[in-house]
C-alpha cells in the first residue's frame, strides 16, 4: 500500500510517500521557521497560509522523487490533530480533497502518535511493549505502549512541556525561536557544575513533570549575572548548560521510574526535544544500566515531519481504519482515545 502522507499541525510542512513494502520512498519538508522567528514565536494565521503555499510544491516534489505518479497513491493520511486549527484544517482539506478526486480513502493522524511511531522507520525499530517519552514543544508525556492504539499515560507535565520550557528560557535570556536548539548549541561551551539548577519534582513519588519554575529559576539567575554587571557570552553558555542538564537530568529520573514501575526495559523517545545529544545520552547511560535499550529516531524525524503521519496512517489503513468526507481536526485530542489496531 503507497500512503501519502501531510503533516501541517504547527509551523512545519510535511509531505511524504510511504510504501508497506519497500518503506519510505520520499519525504519533503518546508520550514516556517524563518516566517515566525521575528515574531519570536509561531503566529497561527501566518502558519495557515504557508501551508496553503508549499502543500502542492511538495506533493509534486515527492512523487518526481520517488517516481510515483498520482495515480499510484492508494491513500491519503494528514494529521488530524492535536495543533494549530487552522493549520490543521490546510492539511486535513488538502487530503480530503485528494482523496475524493482520486477515488481513495484518507485517514487522519493523531499527530504525537505519528512521533511515537517515528522511530519505527530506522533500521533497528523498537519491539512492543515499551515505555515511551514523548517530547515535543506542545506535550511531555510518559506512556505505556503494548500497541499501536495500546497506549497508557503514566505520568504527563502538569504545566510546561520540555520544548517549551526550552523555547520560553531561551526567549528570556534573549535567544531567537526556537530556543530548543539554541539553547543546546550554548550548553556545548557550558562550564559545567558553574550553576546548579532544581530538578523539579524529582524528590516525591510519581510520574508527573513541571518546568514552569525552573525557567523562572533560569530567568532570576540569568537576570542577577546581568544585575552584577556580567554580560559574557560564557555566563550566557553556562546558564543554558546548567538549565539544559536540568531538564535532562529530571527526565531521566523519571523514565528510570517508570521502567521500574512497568517492568520494562526498552524506552522509546520521540518529539523535537528526543534530537537533544545531552538527552540521548544521559538516557543511553541510565539504561545501560539497567540492561535495556533506547530508541529514537534521526533528527530530522524527530522534530514535525510528513513521514511519521505516512507511517502511522499506513498502518492504520492496512488494518482497514478510514474516515467519511468530513473534514474535522482537534486542537485538543487525548492519545488514549484512539482505537487499537
Ligand atoms: O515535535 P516538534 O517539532 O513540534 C511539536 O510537536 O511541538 O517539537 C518542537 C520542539 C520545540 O520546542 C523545540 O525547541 C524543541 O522541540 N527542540 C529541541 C531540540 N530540537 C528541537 N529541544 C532541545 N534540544 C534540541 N536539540
Ligand atoms: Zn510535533
Amino acid at each position: 500500500m503507497l500512503v501519502l502522507g501531510l503533516e501541517t499541525s504547527c509551523d512545519e510542512t510535511g509531505v511524504a510517500l510511504y510504501d508497506s513494502e519497500h518503506g519510505l520512498l520520499a519525504d519533503a519538508l518546508f520550514s516556517q521557521i524563518d516566517l515566525h522567528r521575528v515574531y519570536g514565536g509561531v503566529v497561527p494565521e501566518l502558519a495557515s497560509r504557508d501551508h496553503v503555499k508549499r502543500m502542492l510544491p511538495l506533493i509534486r516534489q515527492v512523487l518526481e522523487e520517488a517516481g510515483k505518479s498520482k495515480t499510484d497513491i492508494d491513500a491519503v493520511a494528514y494529521t488530524a490533530g492535536p495543533g494549530l486549527v487552522g493549520a490543521l484544517l490546510v492539511g486535513a482539506s488538502c487530503a480530503q480533497a485528494l482523496a475524493f478526486a482520486w477515488g481513495i480513502p484518507a485517514l487522519g493522524v493523531h499527530h504525537m502518535e505519528g512521533h511515537l511511531l517515528a522511530p519505527m522507520l530506522e533500521e533497528q525499530p523498537p519491539a512492543f511493549p515499551f515505555v515511551a517519552l514523548l517530547v515535543s514543544g506542545g506535550h511531555t508525556q510518559l506512556v505505556r505502549v503494548d500497541g499501536i492504539g495500546q497506549y497508557q499515560l503514566l505520568g504527563e507535565s502538569l504545566d510546561d512541556a520540555a520544548g517549551e520550557a526550552f523555547d520560553k528560557t531561551a526567549k528570556l535570556m534573549g535567544l531567537q525561536y526556537p530556543g530548543g536548539p539554541e539553547i543546546a548549541r550554548l550548553a556545548q561551551q557550558g562550564t559545567p557544575g558553574r550553576f546548579k539548577f532544581p530538578r523539579p519534582m524529582t524528590d516525591r513519588p510519581g510520574l508527573e513533570f513541571s518546568f514552569s519554575g525552573l525557567k523562572t529559576f533560569t530567568l532570576n539567575t540569568w537576570q542577577q549575572c546581568q544585575a552584577a554587571g556580567d554580560h559574557s557570552e560564557q555566563t550566557r553558555c553556562d546558564v543554558a548548560l546548567a538549565f539544559q542538564q536540568a531538564v535532562v537530568d529530571t527526565l531521566t529520573i523519571k523514565c528510570k521510574r517508570a521502567l521500574k514501575q512497568t517492568g520494562l526495559n526498552n524506552l522509546v523517545i520521540a518529539g523535537g526535544v528526543s534530537a537533544n545529544k545531552a538527552l540521548r545520552l544521559s538516557l543511553e547511560q541510565m539504561l545501560g544500566e539497567l540492561k535495556g535499550a533506547v530508541f529514537y529516531a534521526r533528527p530530522a524525524f524527530c522534530t514535525d515531519n510528513g513521514a511519521m503521519i505516512a507511517y502511522a496512517g499506513c498502518q492504520r489503513l492496512l488494518a482497514g481504519q478510514h474516515e467519511g468526507l468530513a473534514i474535522s481536526v482537534q486542537a485538543r485530542w487525548p492519545m488514549e482515545q484512539l482505537p487499537a489496531l
